[in-house]
């Protein structure tokens, strides 16, 4: 059996790659070894079997032994071990979902449903570095990925509409503190129907621009408001999230002449951990809806066609919806007045499914079959 070192495993993204490893019985086809940074000789996590003790995330030599290694440690685990790695000669296969390798000659951005093809020409060449995609990224393509297979899309604009989770376990958590305290401080107010709601909103806003506002993660309040800014500022007016959308869905589907350009504004709203986008298509030509949306339902098995109706938008199209589940529902989908050519989309997805574990796990899953 493949032997599959596990790095990162009980972090945020680490977890959820643990639930669906052992929903999909994935353990039963590896030798699996768990790797820590902190507690090395500890007990691992329970996978239905014996394991060895927790193993040195540091240690090149026990790193060196495994087929295969499988990290969701995060980008500064990335880039102080796969080097060194790499430079003792270790010719294993290595799956991130760290951004740090994405967008390297070597490496396949991997989304199986969408560009399996070019994951197994890699394969087929020798390739060992698959990475995980973007969330935002990877979510959009799981959710428009017969548009692109059938060569329909000329350009796209996206607004995205991110969750805490994307920013990291902590703040949500700060999310949810910044709730609590907006709810806290007007309580009173609001347990009164007489309450003017003139007077809760001014304290509302007093709350959120109070210096003792929690926000040392975010910076700024998120409850109650939003953040037009998600990543570093690259100083062309793009934010890196924002540049991803073009880079990342290009080297996905392996486009390396002509690429089709993506662009748009990325934003963080009070979401957990969905991630939402509003989609304007360019078509390359003026094709029916019910054929768009027969080949947006066809391409894979978790995008969902919501029809474009205010109830059933309002019930599945939402991150409540969503929330861990593997379902990608797009919907409110129409023609534009800027023409045939020209199609709205909105769609939903969990980040930390599709948009960071599962192509991890799948690409597992290519390698052992
Ligand atoms: N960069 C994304 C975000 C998450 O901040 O929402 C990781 O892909």
């Amino acid at each position: 059996m493949m032997r599959v070192g596990l790095v990162g495993w009980r972090g945020m993204v680490g977890s959820v790659l643990m639930q669906r490893m052992r929903e999909e019985r994935d353990f039963d086809v590896i030798d699996p070894v768990f790797f820590t940074t902190s507690q090395v000789g500890g007990k691992g996590p329970e996978i239905g079997r014996d394991i060895p003790a927790l193993k040195d995330a540091r240690n090149i030599d026990e790193l060196k032994a495994m087929d295969a290694i499988i990290s969701t440690q995060g980008g500064d685990y990335t880039t102080e071990v796969f080097g060194q790695l790499r430079a003792a000669g270790w010719k294993g296969y290595w799956i991130d979902a760290a951004s740090t390798l994405r967008m390297e000659s070597d490496s396949v951005i991997i989304l199986d449903p969408v560009n399996q093809h070019v994951i197994k020409d890699a394969l087929a060449n020798g390739g060992k570095d698959f990475i995980g995609g973007n969330c935002t990224v990877s979510l959009m393509l799981m959710a428009l990925g017969g548009l692109f297979r059938e060569n329909m899309v000329d350009w796209i604009s996206a607004m995205t509409y991110q969750a805490a989770s994307g920013a990291g376990a902590q703040n949500m958590r700060e999310l949810l503190n910044q709730m609590g305290e907006t709810h806290r401080t007007v309580s009173g107010l609001l347990d009164d129907p007489a309450s003017a709601i003139l007077d809760i909103d001014r304290e509302v806003a007093g709350v959120l621009r109070d210096d003792a506002f929690p926000k040392s993660n975010f910076g700024v309040p998120l409850a109650g408001s939003l953040i037009p800014w998600i990543d570093k500022d690259l100083g062309n007016g793009q934010s890196k999230e924002e540049w991803k959308a073009r880079a990342e869905t290009n080297k996905i589907l392996g486009l390396h002449g002509d690429q089709i350009n993506i662009d748009g504004l990325c934003v963080r709203i009070g979401a957990m951990r969905c991630h939402s986008q509003a989609l304007t298509v360019k078509l390359n030509q003026d094709v029916p809806m019910d054929e768009i949306e027969s080949i947006i339902a066809g391409h894979n098995a978790w995008v969902k066609v919501v029809p474009n109706q205010k109830e059933i938008s309002m019930t599945d199209l939402t991150p409540v919806a969503v929330t861990g589940t593997l379902a990608v529902p797009v919907g409110r989908m129409r023609k534009m007045y800027m023409g045939g050519e020209y199609l709205s989309a909105f769609t939903v997805g969990d980040q930390l499914l599709w948009g960071a574990a599962e192509p991890l796990r799948r690409m597992l899953r290519i390698l052992v079959e």
